[in-house]
């Protein structure tokens, strides 16, 4: 199947110009899911001591993964190692810790707040390899501009 094309220099340049200062996480989930229709689930995870807690997410359903301890999964995988993590298909990394059936694969992007980890953006998708350097740098863009305001 062809994968939908997306001028993510557009979507960057709304993203800022609509930024809601008074519900930036939640603004940036939804924003995310209802512009790229691969991103099927959007979450936004905060660092407090050794944990990451799920503080805005857009998707068909809640996780009950709403507390993963830094270095466990994917997520705790990005905030320890301070980068982007792309899983092309779940099914073949074993650092993946399960959410919703449907998911296929998996982008988790830093925000960076003065040069540490404050948190970090959570994409899955129902659809296998989606997620191309465009999204990583569309991605991090939006995770340093959050980052920036937090
Ligand atoms: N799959 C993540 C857990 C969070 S859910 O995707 C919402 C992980 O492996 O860390």
């Amino acid at each position: 199947m062809q994968l939908k094309k997306y001028d993510y220099d557009r979507l960057l340049y709304e993203y800022r110009e609509k930024f809601d200062n008074k519900n930036p996480l939640q603004y940036t989930v939804n924003f995310l899911r209802n512009k790229v229709d691969k991103y099927n689930w959007v979450g936004i995870y905060m660092v407090e001591d050794d944990d990451l807690v799920l503080r805005a997410w857009d998707g068909p359903e809640a996780t009950e993964h709403v507390r993963i301890k830094i270095g466990e999964g994917i997520c705790g995988l990005a905030a320890k190692e301070q980068f982007t993590v792309v899983v092309p298909d779940v099914s073949k990394d074993s650092r993946y810790i399960a959410c919703f059936p449907n998911t296929k694969s998996e982008i988790v992007v830093p925000i960076f707040n003065n040069g540490k980890v404050i948190g970090e953006i959570d994409i899955d998708s129902d659809l296998i390899d989606p997620f191309d350097k465009k999204d990583e740098h569309f991605l991090e863009s939006i995770a340093n501009f959050l980052g920036s305001l937090l």
